[in-house]
């Protein structure tokens, strides 16, 4: 029975602030969730309530804590906790706007995470558990998809691609992984010093390059993966966020590094080159999420050999999800708890994938916290695959060691790499 909903206002990695709820249960058992923010959000996920106005740059979170207080904690207060699903659907019926935008996503998720999170501590659970027994999944350590340059509106717009990211799917531990990430983030490091292409670190930590095209990033993380002494394409692979509903304008790609703009069709023999030429196994948006023919025509083109996972272009909706798959577009769907704005419609969205045959990557997103939520969603649910940001910086960190923490409970046999999984994807 939950007897208290508190909420604060924090601050986020990149300075923001944000919402944290504590849920109290009868017991005294409490748990806390953190909203965390995008910043290349699709136009249909739940949307964070904002103060606007001059003051912290529009970004304040006054009315969101206001939703917390005056409206979900009145209707939620006396209620059974342990059904999350009825929790969820409450905060639904207080705000069923599609895009939540009168309670605000930074409230509901925030409310429904903590919810989740003081279940698991009254039964005396990790958290990873209690979503296992809870959803009946099967729970394993995931494969990390690892950011190591950052771009896009994560690294002012310097380069046109989001997210140049490493999978290490030939590894046989959850530790391998992380070793051979340390390798090759600091080999691209050294490279791009070298060269005075490094300019910094971006929002996910990944460096802040300065390429003069957006090739040469492939050809620069296919050469720090050389330099970290393993052979590209083979134990380690390379993955992409093209993110390219952020400069997709009226049906044209504008890559602005290049100076160039391309249509739907070329946009995606572009991307077929780079397939073609370095060891790039799984794309996110590759195309806008206003270009569906788009979308199913790369699907057809390349998904038998690729992961083509949809972000903003399925922003975690499970009818989304059947329409895509109807459709023939993406085979993967990538699942931030805050497109949706409650965990049961994460969980529905995790369903409806399962339920097509989609694969599933948990995402955080680039304005992120010390809450480690998705770790223990990813290996609860046994998605299979999770994908935080980069290397460096403690909220990035906290859900790679947080993983760790989990595999010492669950036990180094539950990582789910090594050739089963990467098969699939190529050779
Ligand atoms: P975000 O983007 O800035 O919206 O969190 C992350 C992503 O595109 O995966
Ligand atoms: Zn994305």
């Amino acid at each position: 029975i939950i007897e208290a909903i508190r909420s604060r206002r924090i601050w986020d990695s990149r300075g923001n602030p944000t919402v944290e709820v504590d849920v109290t249960l009868e017991g005294g058992h409490v748990g806390h969730g953190i909203a965390p923010a995008g910043a290349s959000r699709g136009t249909r996920e739940a949307m964070d309530l904002r103060d606007g106005g001059p003051a912290l740059r529009g970004m304040g979170v006054g009315r969101a804590l206001a939703s917390v207080d005056d409206v979900v904690a009145p209707a939620l207060i006396g209620r059974d906790a342990s059904d999350q699903a009825a929790v969820d659907a409450v905060l639904l019926s207080l705000d069923p706007s599609p895009l939540k935008d009168s309670l605000g996503g930074n409230a509901t998720v925030a409310v429904s995470m903590a919810v989740l999170h003081a279940v698991a501590t009254a039964a005396g659970k990790p958290l990873w558990l209690h979503i296992s027994d809870t959803y009946g999944a099967a729970p394993s350590i995931p494969l990390p998809e690892v950011q190591i340059f950052g771009g896009g509106a994560h690294a002012g717009r310097r380069v046109d691609i989001q997210d140049f990211m490493i999978m290490v799917p030939g590894a046989g531990s959850f530790d391998e992984v992380l070793e051979i990430t340390n390798e090759v983030y600091f080999a691209a490091g050294d490279i791009m010093k070298r060269k005075g292409k490094l300019a910094g670190v971006a929002d996910e930590g990944g460096w802040w390059p300065a390429f003069d095209n957006n090739e040469e990033a492939l050809e620069t993380l296919t050469n720090a993966i050389n330099a970290a002494g393993e052979t590209p394409g083979k134990n380690v692979v390379i993955s992409l966020d093209v993110a390219a509903s952020e400069f997709c304008v009226d049906g044209r790609y504008r890559l602005a590094l290049e100076d160039r703009e391309l249509d739907t069709g070329e946009m995606i023999d572009l991307l077929g080159r780079w397939i073609d030429a370095y060891p790039i196994v799984s794309i996110e948006d590759p195309l806008s999420e206003a270009d569906p023919s788009g979308m199913a025509e790369f699907t057809r083109r390349f998904g038998k050999k690729l992961q083509i996972i949809g972000d903003d272009y399925l922003v975690t909706n499970a009818s989304l999800v059947r329409e895509a798959a109807s459709q023939g577009a993406c085979n993967a769907v990538l699942i931030k708890v805050n497109q949706a704005g409650t965990i049961s419609e994460a969980i529905d969205t995790f369903r409806a994938a399962t339920e097509t045959g989609y694969r599933c990557v948990v995402s955080a997103r680039s304005g992120e916290t010390e809450d480690v939520t998705i770790s223990h969603l990813a290996a609860g649910l046994g998605t299979g695959q999770l994908k935080v940001g980069s290397f460096t910086r403690s909220e990035r960190m906290a859900k790679w060691n947080e993983c760790l923490r989990i595999q010492d409970e669950l036990g180094a046999k539950a990582f789910v790499g090594g050739s089963p999984l990467s098969a699939t994807w190529w050779g």
